[in-house]
Parts: structure tokens; C-alpha cells; sequence
């Protein structure tokens, strides 16, 4: 007998949360039904997503950051097929694809000619550990630098440059010589870095927890140290590359040059998983240094040719579509519209972001009733009030959002980077109505968070 996808599709459709709590991950499932994100989507079309009754939702949260050309975007979807179709000798592994050459290839003609050489990867993680090892081996040096707030993945090296307790407890000991220091204090670097025993500094040019973004100025003197100490600088553009900020790669912003760039996630057009870093030869040559030691760093999906034809098919589309363009068009529309909107609304503290990159930041509101609320509500969790304003997005307004991390007041939009003026006109006119019912005190915002605080403090 056939194998029928679509029939079995068909058949167990809306089981999906009942599936994940009995087989895969019951905490989130638990959490998924609790903030009303338990949505049978059954498709996804650029920056749409439709359920069941092929309502439209809007996507503001883009995959974390993976669907910047659109869902399923027919370009890299007739790439994959017509890969599919010619029967490719795919991970041979004792050969040279062709693919993972052409995209190595294309990759360097959109980065500094500095960074000649890739290593692909099947994650952001891999990258940011493949980045640890290499300016580990070039240096010989042991301690890591990374920022506050940073996030750089999960798997145990990563995770040691992260700064969120909810992440790191229980997980001791991580790779030790792993340091923070503050973002955007030049001062608190060059500390480190002077005592010439850094071997990388790894940071995002804009950070995905809470968007925050390094400062032009900071990137270039935290260049000039590195090079100055023999540091390895390292930007994990996991996030941030490919349009994101509204340049092709964000480090543009500043015109700072890493010794090593990582990248992944929006790739392949959220199809396949893929990464690459990109680093200068003579970084590489130190690694693998001889011919004992030519796959001393490797892994076996690493250059899989789907995930190179995926890749390939979505560099082509940035390039015939304006994507990075349209970044910055929608992003400096949606940051105005945002802006005018915390000129009116006293719960918003800060509006920030580069491109579609935008961090919205709710601070302690002035006037008394408010206040009340606000207190309330951070005294049982931070970041209720954020989540609570995400959930209602969501459920009134078919847009999905995100908080920007745990404990912080801050939604987060990362859209496909496709979104046009109707699409930020939608988001702001339902954001304005969300602050106007989260302006009353008491209220269902309001009383979404007691209720979203006491199921957590259950737990
Ligand atoms: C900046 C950054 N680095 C690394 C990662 C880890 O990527 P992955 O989840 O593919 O391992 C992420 C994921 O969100 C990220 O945003």
C-alpha cells in the first residue's frame, strides 16, 4: 500500500496539543492552552497563516525569524521539487557537492571579502559552537566573552554565553572562561580584553531578547580592541542577518567587519535547516591544519543538498524581489506608527529596532489606577502585562506576536519580511485598540494577567 500523507493529515487533524502533551512536551502544550496559542493552523502562505476555517491570521513572530522571503515562498518550494525530481546523489559524504559550493560561493559575494571561506551547519547553535572551537584553536586561548541579555542558542557552549537564568539552572557546570560583560560599555570590554587571554568575543549586533541593539560606535571600538588584543570577533547574525535589520546583514549598520559571522535560520526560507559561518581563511587554516585533520569539525547533514538548493533558491529571491528594501520600508513605517502610538499611550515606555526588528517596551505607567495594575501585575511575574497584551493580539485581531523574553515587558515583532502597508496598518490599528482596553483599570488585560499568574504560580 501507498503511504498517504494527506490522508493521515486528514484523519488526525486537531489532535495536535493532545499529541504534543502525550508525546513530545506537556509543559508547553500546558502553556500553549493557557495563553489561547492552542491554533490548529493547517497553512501558510508568505506572511498569512490560515486555520481550519481558513481564517487569516496575520504573523508577526515569522517563525522566529526564519520566514523573512514569506511561507513557502514558490521559488524555493519549485527548487526543492525540481531537486526532488532529478534524483540527486545527496551527502555522499566522501565527494564535493556541487551545491554547497555554489551557495559557499554566493555567500561571499554578500559578505566583506574578509570572510573567504564557509562552513555550513544545521543550526544556529552549531554555528555559535563551531565559532567557540575555531577561535578557540586559533588562539589557544581558554575565556569567551559574551553580552547581558545575549541569547546564542541552547546546546552546552552556546548556552554558557547566555545570560538567562531560566535557561542556564540546573545545568552546571557550562564550558568554563565563559565571561559577561555589559553591552554598549566599551569601558567593561576592554577590561577583558586587555588581559590578552580572550580567544572570541561573540555578540549580536542587535539582540533577539528584548531587541536590543548595539551601539554603531560600541561594534567599532570593540573591533578595534579585538584586533588590537588578538580576539577573535565573532557576530551571531543567527537573527539578524538576511534582511532582518534592514540591511542585508545588520553589522552593515556599523560597517564592522567579524573575524567570524554566524548565520541560519531565514536561509532556506524556513524550509530546511541550514547555517553557515563564514570566517577568513587564515581562522580556518588553524583549524584544519592538516590532512589528519580535514573534517576535524563536521557533521553529517552539514552541506545536505537540500538545504543548499533551499539556500541558493532564497538568495535569489532577495535579489529579484527587493525583500531588504522592503525591510526597511515596512520596519521605519511600522517604528513611526509605533512611536505616534507611545506618544498616546502611557504604558509604553520605549519603541526601538532596526528594520523589522522592533522591540515594544512597557514601562510603569503614571496615573494612579494604572499604577495599581502595573505593580499588581509585576509582583506576581514580570512580563505578564506583555504577554497578556500578546494573548489578546491574538485572540481579538488574529495577529501573532511574542514577548521578547522571559521576565521582560517587551513584545517583540519579527514578520516575514514581506509585510506591506495594509499589513502594518492591520497591526497598528489592532495594537491601538489593545493599549486603548489595556488603558482601563480594571479590565480584561488586567485581569488576564492575575489569571495567567496564578496558573503559573501553580505550576
Ligand atoms: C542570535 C541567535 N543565535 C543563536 C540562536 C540559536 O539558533 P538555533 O535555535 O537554530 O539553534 C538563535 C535562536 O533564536 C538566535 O536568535
Amino acid at each position: 500500500m501507498s503511504f498517504d500523507l494527506q490522508a493521515l493529515i486528514n484523519s488526525r487533524n486537531g489532535e495536535n496539543v493532545a499529541l504534543q502533551r502525550e508525546n513530545i512536551n506537556p509543559q508547553f502544550a500546558r502553556v500553549l492552552r493557557l495563553i489561547g496559542f492552542d491554533k490548529v493552523y493547517v497553512r501558510g502562505l508568505g506572511q498569512y497563516l490560515y486555520d481550519e476555517e481558513d481564517s487569516e491570521y496575520l504573523d508577526m513572530l515569522g517563525g522566529y525569524a526564519v520566514h523573512n522571503v514569506g511561507r513557502n515562498h514558490p521559488v524555493v518550494i519549485r527548487a526543492l521539487k525540481d531537486l526532488m525530481d532529478s534524483q540527486p546523489a545527496t551527502l555522499v559524504q566522501m565527494d564535493a557537492p556541487l551545491l554547497s559550493g555554489l551557495l559557499a560561493e554566493r555567500l561571499k559575494e554578500l559578505t566583506p571579502q574578509t570572510l573567504d571561506t564557509v562552513y555550513f551547519t544545521n543550526s544556529g547553535t552549531e554555528g555559535v559552537e563551531t565559532a567557540i572551537k575555531f577561535a578557540r584553536k586559533k588562539t589557544r586561548r581558554p575565556r569567551v566573552l559574551f553580552c547581558d541579555h545575549s541569547f546564542h542558542g541552547l546546546s552546552n557552549g552556546s548556552l554558557s554565553l547566555n545570560t538567562d537564568e531560566s535557561y542556564r539552572t540546573g545545568f552546571d557546570p557550562l564550558l568554563p572562561g565563559c565571561e559577561k560583560v555589559a553591552l554598549n560599555d566599551t569601558a567593561a570590554a576592554a577590561a577583558e580584553l586587555e588581559r590578552e587571554d580572550v580567544a572570541a568575543f561573540v555578540l549580536e549586533p542587535v539582540q533577539g531578547k528584548g531587541v536590543f541593539i548595539a551601539r554603531d560606535e560600541y561594534l567599532r571600538e570593540v573591533r578595534e580592541l579585538c584586533s588590537r588584543h588578538g580576539t577573535v570577533l565573532v557576530f551571531d547574525e543567527v537573527q539578524t542577518g538576511f534582511g532582518r535589520t534592514g540591511r542585508m546583514f545588520a553589522m552593515e549598520h556599523s560597517g564592522v567587519e567579524p573575524d567570524i559571522l554566524v548565520l541560519s535560520k531565514a536561509l532556506s526560507a524556513g524550509l530546511v535547516p541550514v547555517g553557515a559561518v563564514l570566517t577568513t581563511r587564515s581562522i580556518y587554516d588553524g583549524v584544519f591544519d592538516s590532512l589528519d585533520n580535514c573534517v576535524v569539525h563536521s557533521s553529517t547533514f552539514g552541506q545536505g543538498a537540500y538545504a543548499m538548493a533551499a539556500g541558493l533558491a532564497t538568495l535569489h529571491v532577495f535579489e529579484e524581489e527587493g525583500i531588504v528594501e522592503n525591510s526597511r520600508r515596512m520596519g521605519a513605517l511600522l517604528l513611526d506608527g509605533l512611536k505616534e502610538l507611545a506618544g498616546r499611550f502611557e504604558l509604553i515606555s520605549e519603541v526601538r529596532g532596526r528594520g523589522l526588528m522592533i522591540g515594544i517596551e512597557l514601562g510603569k505607567p503614571s496615573s494612579l489606577k494604572l499604577k495599581m495594575g502595573w505593580k499588581l501585575a509585576n509582583k506576581l511575574q514580570k512580563g505578564l502585562v506583555a504577554q497578556a497584551m500578546v494573548m489578546s493580539l491574538l485572540a481579538d485581531h488574529r495577529i501573532l506576536a511574542q514577548v521578547a523574553g522571559h521576565g521582560l515587558e517587551v513584545i517583540k515583532l519579527i514578520p516575514p519580511l514581506v509585510i506591506d502597508e495594509s499589513d502594518v496598518g492591520r497591526f497598528l490599528g489592532a495594537f491601538e485598540e489593545v493599549l486603548e482596553r489595556s488603558h482601563r483599570f480594571p479590565g480584561p488585560i488586567w485581569e488576564f494577567t492575575t489569571r495567567l499568574a496564578k496558573h503559573t504560580i501553580r505550576r
